[in-house]
């Protein structure tokens, strides 16, 4: 009945009974996904933030382990990455072990006499993540800063190659780039930013290289979250596509007094956040994960006593669009068809759309006393696609719960559109995979059924 159903996701992520936020140390290792993710272990707030982590065969089920890197007094485990250490150039394996190296932002609490400053320091696991250590001499990195945070480390060429960190500068709205023969000792090589959207604090940055689709050609993506101050209000997360020499990262071009609507986004949606790529993925693969959240009202979603979950994992590419314009495209990893799990949906619709048509589509429940619903429009003028989310929860919990977005639709014709919708996580995608938009919902049943038009049968 109404009211009694929880809306917990089954293919998203959510942490078994407690709070979590960004996805952390995303590492394909031994044939398995690890997701370590920021995780209070005692309460469904945001608070003692350590690394939760969870593992996974097929990045849809997952298994929760025991907490990873867990907060002290002194220090809280702010996000970052982790790397195979596979040459032990940090010399933490020991005799006939790899290392894992956690690299993440010390938030250092009142307890401590660096009170108040981040700076980045290493974990590290020779069990193949189970268990961790904090390394003796953290942290490796302090400049000093109250706002240094989110360290994303990966190698840089081959076997002459060296550690590249991206982290943010946040109040100044600036990735910084560093280097390392060992993930210890790291040199400042350069900076980027400020940059676009900037009417907030830059926090998680990624840097990736992609081939061009149909091309040899590689260029480099810079993603940068960004909160508030993005696209459908509150976070979000941008990206710069250009040029990476190992040192400096040079976009191939910058907007000058841009809209928010000039710049790229990686979603259209509210609750799209903190989004990086696991490092080590099989077949050249660029996977990425992002929190389903908005810092706007994360910490009232009528949940318990977990709370947040994660987006679907995607699989990026790079393609050149008929404007000319190089875009990142995003395809997520799917269940097979008839292993959508129950309460779960994945529609996949083809809505023909010319110049001048509009057409809706309602996700419902399938139980008739539930009246909560979820209107899709797809615009042929304007080449839009609109999610109304306004009727999708009976319960008004915050007042940054916006109700309307819309992402632009590229190309013309026909729209392939894939609806997800798993718990108090939709997600729409189109079948060029170039438009995305990711919100929470928080009905009183699954609206697992989709209509054609603005009313259900
Ligand atoms: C992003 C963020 C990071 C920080 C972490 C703390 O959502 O604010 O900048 O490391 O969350 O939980």
């Amino acid at each position: 009945a109404p009211g009694t159903w929880s809306p917990r996701p089954s293919m998203h992520f959510t942490a078994r009974e407690t709070w979590l936020n960004d996805p952390n140390g995303l590492v394909f290792h031994d044939g398995r996904w690890h997701l370590f993710f920021q995780n209070n272990p005692s309460g469904g707030d945001w608070g003692n933030l350590s690394w939760g982590h969870a593992v996974s065969d097929d990045l849809l089920s997952w298994t929760e382990l025991p907490v990873a890197i867990e907060a002290t007094p002194e220090e809280m485990v702010f996000s970052g990455s982790v790397v195979v250490d596979h040459h032990d150039t940090a010399g933490l394996a020991g005799p006939g072990h790899t290392a894992l190296v956690a690299v993440y932002t010390s938030a250092y609490t009142e307890a401590s006499p660096r009170a108040g400053i981040q700076a980045q320091s290493l974990a590290y696991s020779v069990d193949g993540g189970s268990t961790w250590q904090r390394y003796d001499h953290n942290p490796v990195l302090d400049i000093g800063s109250g706002e240094f945070r989110d360290p994303k480390v990966f190698w840089h060429g081959g076997a002459d190659g060296w550690w590249v960190m991206v982290a943010v500068e946040a109040t100044d709205r600036r990735v910084a780039i560093y280097s390392s023969p060992d993930l210890v000792a790291w040199t400042l090589e350069s900076r980027f930013g400020p940059a676009h959207a900037v009417d907030g604090v830059w926090e998680c940055p990624d840097l990736i290289p992609l081939r061009v689709e149909d091309t040899e050609e590689v260029r480099w993506v810079l993603v940068v979250s960004l909160n508030p101050g993005a696209i459908a209000g509150g976070s979000g997360t941008q990206y710069f596509v250009g040029d990476f020499d190992g040192r400096t990262f040079t976009p191939d071009t910058l907007v000058e007094d841009g809209r928010l609507e000039d710049f790229d986004w990686l979603d259209h949606g509210p609750d799209y956040y903190a989004g990086v790529t696991f490092s080590g993925a099989p077949d050249d693969r660029r996977v990425t994960m992002a929190w389903a959240g908005n810092w706007s009202y994360a910490a009232a979603t009528p949940t318990a006593p977990w709370r947040s979950a994660m987006s679907l994992a995607r699989d990026l590419r790079l393609v050149r669009c008929a404007d000319g314009r190089l875009r990142v495209a995003q395809r997520p990893v799917l269940p097979p068809a008839g292993e959508v799990p129950p309460d779960t949906a994945v529609h996949q619709v083809r809505v023909p759309l010319g110049v001048g048509e509009r057409h809706t589509l309602t996700l419902h429940a399938d139980d008739p006393t539930c009246s909560d619903e979820v209107r899709i429009t797809l615009d042929g003028s304007s080449r839009t696609l609109t999610c109304d989310r306004s009727g999708s929860s009976r319960t008004p919990f915050h007042p940054d719960f916006r109700g309307v977005f819309t992402a632009p639709l590229h190309g013309d014709g026909p729209v392939d559109l894939t609806v997800v919708v798993d718990g108090c996580v939709l997600e729409l995608f189109t079948g060029d995979d170039l438009t995305t938009l990711t919100c929470l919902v928080f009905p009183d049943a699954p609206l697992t059924r989709l209509s054609t038009g603005e009313r259900r049968p």
